[in-house]
C-alpha cells in the first residue's frame, strides 16, 4: 500500500517537471506500459492473503485512474502550450515594411524588335533566323557585291578564315538564304533580326556589334509603291498615326531603284530641331527593289518575280523611340540604367 502511495506521489512531482509531450510519453511507458512500475506491482497481487488482495486490488486501480488522469491533464495541457506558441509564432505583423522582390525586364533593344515582329507578322510576314558565321558569298558575292568590289569597304568585315568565313556584317545574306531555300518559285514575306558585326571603332552612334532587322518580300508585280505602303504602316504602328514617310534616292548593290527612307520628325513635328538637325526628317532605313541580279543568283526569274527588300538598324529605331543618345549604353551591364528606360516606357 505504501509503494502505491509512494509511486503516486513520485509520479506527481515527475509529472509537474515535465514540459515536453516525447519526455511526458516516456513517463507514462515507466508507470503504465506493460512493464511500468504500476503493471509490475500488480503481478504482486498472488503473494496476497484473499482479503488483501481485494483491498490492495481497490487501491491499484484507484492509483491507475488516477495516474492515467495525470498523464492525460499534462498532455492536454502541452499540447495546448504548443499550440499557442506555434499561433504566436506564425502571427504576421502587418506593420512590417513590404520586402521589395526584384524582378526582371525584357531588354528594351528586345522590346523594340518584339514590336517591329508584331507589325510584320500581322501582315503575314515570317519571322526568320540566320547564321552571324557566314560565308562570304552570302554576305556579299550573291547580293552582287563581288571581290574587289569597292562597296565592301563600307562593311568593314571581321573575317574569320581566309576570304571565306566572316562574321556577317549585314543582315541582307538572310535574304539569299530563303530565297535559295524556296528553289524560285514561292513569293516570300520575312523579316529577320539578328546580330551584324563590323570592324568599327566603338563610340556613341557606333558598335562593333549591332542589331539589324532585315526585311524581304517577292511576289508577282510588286512595286516601290508596295514598299512605300509597308514602310508607311510600320513608321506609323512604331512612331505615331501622324508620322509621315518619304524616300530619298540611294545605292545599294543588291537593290535597284534603293532609297533611304525617312519618317517625318517626331520631336519637332517637322519643324527642324536637334534630333533631326533640322531637317524635320529621320533616316530609319535602307531599301530597295530587290536587283535583278540577286534575284537570279537566287533562282528567282526576274522576268516574273519581283520583291522589295529593306534593313533597320536596331539600336537607331530604339534610340530615336526612347531618346537615348549613346548606343553603348545597350551593351553596357548597368541594370540602372536599363531599368531606367523600362521605367520611363511604362510612365
Ligand atoms: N544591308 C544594308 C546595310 O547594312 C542595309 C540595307 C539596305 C538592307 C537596303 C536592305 C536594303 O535589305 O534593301 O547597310
Amino acid at each position: 500500500m505504501n509503494d502505491l502511495e509512494q509511486i503516486l506521489i513520485e509520479l506527481k512531482e515527475k509529472v509537474e517537471k515535465i514540459n515536453d509531450l516525447n519526455e511526458l510519453n516516456n513517463l507514462k511507458v515507466e508507470y503504465l506500459g506493460k512493464k511500468g512500475n504500476i503493471s509490475l506491482l500488480s503481478s504482486e497481487i498472488g503473494k496476497l492473503q484473499a482479503d488483501e488482495k481485494k483491498t490492495f486490488g481497490a487501491e491499484l486501480n484507484k492509483v491507475k485512474t488516477e495516474a492515467t488522469a495525470l498523464l492525460d491533464e499534462k498532455r492536454v495541457f502541452l499540447e495546448n502550450k504548443k499550440l499557442e506558441e506555434k499561433l504566436k509564432n506564425e502571427k504576421i505583423d502587418i506593420s512590417l515594411p513590404a520586402t521589395t522582390i526584384p524582378v526582371g525586364s525584357p531588354n528594351i533593344l528586345e522590346k523594340i524588335i518584339e514590336e517591329v515582329e508584331e507589325v510584320f507578322m500581322s501582315m503575314g510576314y515570317d519571322v526568320v533566323d540566320g547564321p552571324e558565321v557566314e560565308e562570304d558569298r552570302y554576305n556579299f558575292e550573291l547580293l552582287n557585291i563581288p571581290k574587289g568590289h569597292p562597296a565592301r569597304d563600307a562593311q568593314d568585315t571581321f573575317y574569320i578564315k581566309d576570304e571565306e568565313i566572316l562574321l556577317r556584317s549585314q543582315t541582307s545574306p538572310v535574304q539569299v538564304r530563303t530565297m535559295l531555300s524556296k528553289k524560285g518559285d514561292e513569293p516570300i514575306r520575312m523579316i529577320c533580326p539578328g546580330k551584324t558585326y563590323r570592324r568599327d571603332d566603338d563610340d556613341a552612334t557606333h558598335s562593333h556589334q549591332f542589331m539589324q532587322i532585315e526585311g524581304l518580300l517577292v511576289d508577282k508585280d510588286i512595286s516601290l509603291s508596295d514598299l512605300k505602303g509597308t514602310f508607311d504602316t510600320i513608321a506609323k504602328s512604331l512612331f505615331g498615326e501622324e508620322c509621315k514617310t518619304r524616300f530619298r534616292p540611294s545605292y545599294y548593290q543588291f537593290t535597284e531603284p534603293s532609297v533611304e527612307t525617312d519618317i517625318s520628325c517626331f520631336k519637332c513635328k517637322g519643324e527642324g530641331c536637334n534630333l533631326c538637325k533640322n531637317t524635320g526628317w529621320i533616316t530609319v532605313s535602307g531599301a530597295g527593289m530587290v536587283h535583278p541580279n540577286v534575284l537570279r543568283n537566287c533562282g528567282y526569274d526576274p522576268s516574273v518575280w519581283t520583291g522589295f527588300a529593306f534593313g533597320f538598324g536596331a539600336e537607331r529605331l530604339a534610340m530615336l523611340k526612347y531618346g537615348i543618345n549613346d548606343i553603348r549604353t545597350f551593351y553596357n551591364t548597368d541594370l540602372r540604367e536599363l531599368k531606367d528606360f523600362d521605367r520611363k516606357d511604362f510612365e
